[in-house]
């Protein structure tokens, strides 16, 4: 009898504790997918080949009502409304994966409307209150385990260009206008500490999970108290990519997602930088995960970029829209695929890009087109199997809880490029 008791107070303690060293694979799901054309468009349904590789879902993005601070559906169409209703749609997949875990994220730098409120509701406690109540109850409602904070907190300025350049730069300064600066960094570091331990005891009684996204180019040492916060939530993602984007940096291309610092360049600006910010802060290992992106950033080259294509390199802002995304600046993991394969044999196509891998494993893939002509060309720099691999293995390296995938949208979700489909979540799951 005492042996039998034994054994269920352990198998107890084993179903309320997983083992510590499953690995987590976080698969962001971008809504907004929903209406993009033709063979970008990914309804609720294309997930499913996905799921069975991830432990969580997270369904991007919700926001802030700008003037009631409530959590909000950003899309009602789409999110709550009885024709399409994709909130119910996404969590209903837990029927048929059981283990899976489905969080409503909020920001995102998919609520763009009157960005400012997301420090306002920090600097109130009303504001707070309100977003929390709406939030747990929108989750609720929607059969959400839980929330994921993505805050929209100010940004790290761009960089500025080396020196040669500098009446180049006063140019963009004036197109682009500059990075508005966060003169209450402190008020809103506490403010969103308080945001956090609120939350989570809202989220306590309904024993729902609490996780935070950092955001590319927040600086998590201004706005995130580490040992304040760390004990109050489940998972930290650290979106460390965007290092270098063409909307940040018009002028000149560089790895976007460097593992390790290139040569040169500004050392807290790579992945390993950002995840040991949070473990020196005192963060266990195992609650973080790094944030893999299954997306393209482009620029465009000109006559006066280095013709050897290697980064840091000139460039003419950002590179034209894929032919499914349509947005400038950004492909798709299928549309860099695509355009990778030769075609030389299909008259009136453009030249394939060449691809540079790196086999020192530390700073990422690029590939690049020199202009020819009246051809503009092209500078990418992506992850592909081989890099989101690499990443996993360096997250298994140092005891991370796991990887996310940012987004499922932008991997090959239908496997056109070699049949498989979700080629980067796969071979990031299989390096864990
Ligand atoms: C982030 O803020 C800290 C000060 O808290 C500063 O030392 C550091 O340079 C900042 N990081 C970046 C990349 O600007």
């Amino acid at each position: 009898m005492k042996i039998l008791l034994a054994i269920a107070a352990l198998l107890a303690v084993a179903a309320a504790n997983p083992p510590p060293n499953q690995a987590k694979v976080i698969c962001y799901y971008e809504s907004t997918s929903y209406v993009r054309e033709s063979q970008a468009r990914m309804l609720p349904l294309d997930l499913d080949p996905a799921l069975s590789f991830c432990t969580h879902l997270v369904y991007g993005y919700a926001g802030v009502h700008p003037d009631t601070y409530k959590m909000v559906p950003l899309n009602e169409n789409l999110d709550v409304d009885r024709s399409h209703a994709n909130y119910r749609a996404i969590t209903n997949f837990r029927t048929k994966y059981p283990g899976l875990k489905v969080l409503l994220s909020v920001g995102g730098d998919a609520d763009v409307e009157e960005e400012q409120k997301y420090n306002l509701l920090l600097e109130s406690p009303q504001a707070r209150t309100a977003f929390i109540n709406s939030g747990v109850l929108l989750a609720e409602q929607h059969g959400f385990d839980g929330i994921d904070l993505a805050w929209q907190f100010a940004r790290i300025k761009p960089k500025k260009l080396r020196s040669t350049w500098g009446s180049i730069w006063h140019g963009i300064k004036k197109t682009f206008g500059t990075t508005p600066v966060d003169d209450k960094e402190a008020e809103h570091r506490e403010g969103f500490t308080a945001l956090v331990r609120e939350l989570k005891q809202a989220l306590n009684i309904k024993q729902q999970l609490l996780s935070i996204s950092v955001l590319p180019n927040v600086n998590a040492s201004v706005y995130y108290d580490v040992p304040a916060i760390i004990n109050l939530v489940d998972i930290v993602n650290l979106h460390a990519y965007d290092y270098n984007t063409p909307t940040r940096n018009p002028k000149e291309a560089d790895y976007t997602a460097p593992t390790y610092k290139p040569q040169d360049r500004n050392p807290l600006l790579n992945v390993d930088s950002a995840i040991s910010y949070w473990i020196t802060s005192g963060a266990p290992s195992n609650k973080i995960v790094l944030s893999i992106p299954t997306f393209a950033r482009t620029w465009k080259l000109d006559s006066d970029s280095e013709i050897s294509g290697v980064p840091p390199l000139h460039t003419d802002g950002p590179g034209e829209a894929g032919p499914y995304t349509k947005r400038e600046g950004l492909l798709s993991y299928p549309e860099v695929c695509a355009k990778l394969i030769n075609p030389n044999h299909q008259k009136g196509l453009r030249p394939h890009l060449r691809k540079v891998s790196d086999p020192s494993k530390r700073f990422g893939t690029y590939a690049y087109r020199l202009p020819q002509d009246s051809d503009d060309g092209l500078w990418v720099s992506y992850e592909d199997p081989d890099t989101a691999g690499q990443k996993a293995s360096y997250v298994k390296s140092k005891n991370l809880g796991g990887v996310a995938i940012v987004d499922l949208s932008m991997d090959d979700f239908r496997g056109l490029c070699t049949g498989d489909k979700y080629p980067i979540l796969r071979a990031a799951k299989y390096r864990l």
